[in-house]
C-alpha cells in the first residue's frame, strides 16, 4: 500500500612495553620502578575494544529501516485526535477523529549521513506524501453529527540531527538537536450530513492552522522517538558477568568519533576477576583499525581484552589443577606411583617406594597472549610440584620443576565458523628445586613434550572444526574476515537483517 511511486496527487615505555617485561621479570622490579611507571603513564584508559560503523553499513541499516517504515506505515491506525474548532460567538465545534488509516502513501528514500559537525547523523526525507481516511464525530451547538473524512498530506519534507554522546556511566547516549518538518499541503474533505458543511468550511479556514499543527506533531514524534531510543540505550548493561569467575566491562570510554566516513565508538573491554575485582598491572595500548569501508561494520579487540581475561581467570585461581594417577589417561606410559619413578627420578623409589603421587600443576604467571600479524603467540609460565602420598593420606613434597612453553596460534573465519591451530614454539623443563636432592630433567622434558603434543592434537581437531559466529534472531554476519595486526585482531563483516 505504502509504494515509492504509487502516489499522485499532488604500560610509557610500560605503556608500550614488550612482553618480557611485562612477564615474570615485573615482580622483581623494584617498587620504586612501579611507582615511576604510575608517575609516567599518564595515557589515560585507551579502548580495547572498538567498533566501528561504514559509511557502507549506514546505508545498509537505513535502506532496511525505511523499508521497515514502509511495511508498518500501511498497518497503523492513528490514535484519535479531538480538538475544538471556534466558529463563532456561539460557541465552538467540538470533534473527534477516530480510526485514522493510511490508504496511501508515497515515502521517498530518506537519506542519512554521517555529521562530523555535531558527532552524530544528519537525515533527511523530501516529497514525503500520505493519504488518511477515518471518521469524524463532531458536537456544536448541542448538535452532534458524524461522518467519514479523507485527508492528504503532500510534500512532507523532515531533517533531523541526531547527536551521539556518552554518559556519565560510559553508555551511549543520542538526542535530536535540530528537527525541523515542513508539510507542503493539507487537504481535507469531510463527509456527512449538515455538520459536515460547517465542519469543512470551519476546516478550510484553519487549513495553515492543521498545517502546522501536523509539522509539530512530525517533529514532537520524532523527539519521542529518540528520547525512546536515548532511554534504551541508558538502561543497557555496560558489564556482563561471562561466568562465575569474570567480568566484562564494556562501557565507551571516549565521546563517540563521527567523521564523514565512519562511526568509530572506543569501548573498555577488559575482563576482572569477580572475586578479586583486581585491575590487571598493564595497561590497554593505543590501536588504529585500517578503513575497511567495503565493509559494514568492523569490531577489534585489542590484546590487552585477551590478556585481561587471562589475568582475571588468573587471579580468581583458575589456572590450576591437582593430576592424579586417575587421570592420566592409559595410553601414557607414566604412572603416579613412585616405584615407576626410577628411569625419570632414580632416587625417588628408593627414598619411598611404592606411594602414589599427585601432581599439582599451576600457572606461576597469568598466560600471555601478544597479538602478530602473522600469529597469536601465547607463553605461558607453569610449574609442577610433586608430592607422594603415604597411606595414611599425609602429602610429601618432592620436588618442583618450573616449565615455561610458548605456542603460536592462528585464526580463521570461514564459513561462517571461526577456526584455528595451536602450535608450540618452544619448551623447557627445569628444576626450581627439590626435597629429594638434584637429577637430570631431560627425560621429563621429552615427556611433558609428548603430552603437549597428544593434548594439541586434540585441541586443534576441535579447532578445525570451528565454532559458529554469534547469530542472532533478525541478523547474521555475512563475508565476515578476520585479520590479525600488531597488538589487535579485526573483524570486518556484512550484516544480513531479517526484519519480519
Ligand atoms: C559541517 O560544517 C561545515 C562548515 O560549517 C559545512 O560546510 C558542512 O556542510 C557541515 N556538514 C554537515 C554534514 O552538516
Ligand atoms: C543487566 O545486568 C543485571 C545484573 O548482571 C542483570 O540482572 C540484567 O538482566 C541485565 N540486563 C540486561 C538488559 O541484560
Ligand atoms: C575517519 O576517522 C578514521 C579514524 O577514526 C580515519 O581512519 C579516517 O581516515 C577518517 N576519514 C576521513 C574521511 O576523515
Ligand atoms: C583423582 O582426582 C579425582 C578428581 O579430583 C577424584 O575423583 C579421584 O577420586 C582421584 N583419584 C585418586 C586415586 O585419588
Ligand atoms: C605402586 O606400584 C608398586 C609396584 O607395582 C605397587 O606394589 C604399589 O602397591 C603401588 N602403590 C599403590 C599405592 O598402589
Ligand atoms: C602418617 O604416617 C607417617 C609414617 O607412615 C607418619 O610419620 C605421619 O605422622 C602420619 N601422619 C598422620 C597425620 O597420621
Amino acid at each position: 500500500m505504502c509504494s515509492k511511486a504509487d502516489f499522485h496527487g499532488t604500560y610509557t615505555q610500560f605503556c608500550s612495553a614488550s612482553a618480557h617485561s611485562r612477564l615474570p621479570g615485573r615482580k622483581m622490579l623494584p617498587s620504586l620502578i612501579t611507582l615511576l611507571i604510575f608517575l609516567f603513564c599518564t595515557c589515560g584508559e585507551n579502548p580495547a575494544v572498538r567498533f566501528i560503523l561504514t559509511d557502507k553499513g549506514l546505508q545498509y541499516g537505513k535502506h532496511v529501516g525505511a523499508g521497515w517504515v514502509q511495511d508498518k506505515l500501511g498497518l497503523i491506525t492513528l490514535p484519535d485526535i479531538s480538538g475544538e474548532i471556534p466558529i463563532s460567538i456561539f460557541g465552538t465545534l467540538d470533534y473527534t477523529l477516530t480510526g485514522t488509516t493510511i490508504t496511501k502513501c508515497d515515502f521517498p528514500e530518506p537519506s542519512v549521513e554521517f555529521d562530523q559537525n555535531v558527532t552524530g547523523f544528519k537525515t533527511s526525507i523530501s516529497g514525503l506524501s500520505v493519504a488518511m481516511t477515518g471518521s469524524w464525530m463532531s458536537q456544536y451547538l448541542l448538535i452532534e453529527s458524524t461522518g467519514s473524512f479523507n485527508i492528504a498530506v503532500f510534500g512532507v519534507g523532515v531533517t533531523s540531527v541526531l547527536k551521539l554522546g556518552k554518559d556519565a556511566d560510559g553508555h551511549l547516549s543520542i538526542t535530536c538537536v535540530i528537527c525541523d518538518a515542513n508539510v507542503g499541503d493539507v487537504d481535507l474533505q469531510v463527509n456527512g450530513g449538515i455538520s459536515a458543511w460547517i465542519f469543512q468550511h470551519a476546516v478550510n479556514h484553519y487549513k495553515e492552522q492543521i498545517r502546522s499543527e501536523i509539522e509539530g506533531r512530525i517533529c514532537s514524534g520524532v523527539k519521542e522517538f529518540i528520547m525512546n531510543m536515548e532511554h534504551h540505550l541508558e538502561a543497557m548493561n555496560v558489564s556482563f558477568d561471562v561466568d562465575q569467575y569474570v567480568t566484562l566491562e564494556l562501557p565507551l570510554t571516549d565521546l563517540p568519533d563521527v567523521n564523514t566516513s565512519s562511526l568509530n565508538l572506543g569501548f573498555k573491554g577488559e575482563f576482572y576477576s569477580t572475586r578479586t575485582h583486581k585491575d590487571p598491572p598493564f595497561e590497554a595500548q593505543p590501536f588504529a583499525v585500517p578503513q575497511q569501508p567495503d565493509y559494514m561494520l568492523s569490531v577489534s579487540l585489542s590484546e590487552y581484552t585477551l590478556n585481561s581475561a587471562s589475568y582475571g581467570y588468573y587471579s580468581s585461581g583458575l589456572f590450576q589443577v591437582l593430576v592424579n594417577d586417575s587421570m592420566i589417561p592409559p595410553y601414557i606410559p607414566v604412572r603416579l606411583n613412585t616405584s615407576y619413578m626410577g628411569h625419570l627420578v632414580p632416587q625417588l623409589p628408593k627414598m619411598f617406594p611404592g606411594l602414589m603421587m599427585n601432581l599439582q600443576v599451576y600457572a606461576r604467571e597469568f598466560p600471555l597472549f601478544l597479538f602478530h600479524p602473522a600469529a597469536v603467540s601465547l607463553g605461558v609460565l607453569g610449574a609442577i610440584k610433586a608430592f607422594a602420598i603415604q597411606p595414611n593420606g599425609t602429602k610429601i613434597p618432592l620436588f618442583t620443576l618450573n616449565v615455561n612453553s610458548e605456542f603460536s596460534s592462528k585464526a580463521w573465519i570461514t564459513d561462517g565458523k571461526l577456526k584455528g591451530s595451536v602450535g608450540m614454539s618452544s619448551l623447557t623443563l627445569t628444576l626450581a628445586s627439590s626435597e629429594v636432592g638434584s637429577f637430570k630433567t631431560d627425560a621429563l622434558e621429552r615427556l611433558v613434550r609428548m603430552g603437549s603434543v597428544v593434548a594439541m592434537m586434540e585441541l586443534n581437531e576441535r579447532l578445525g572444526n570451528g565454532v559458529d559466529l554469534p547469530r542472532m534472531k533478525q541478523a547474521e554476519l555475512v563475508n565476515t574476515v578476520l585479520e590479525l595486526y600488531e597488538g589487535f585482531i579485526a573483524i570486518s563483516t556484512d550484516a544480513q537483517i531479517l526484519l519480519t
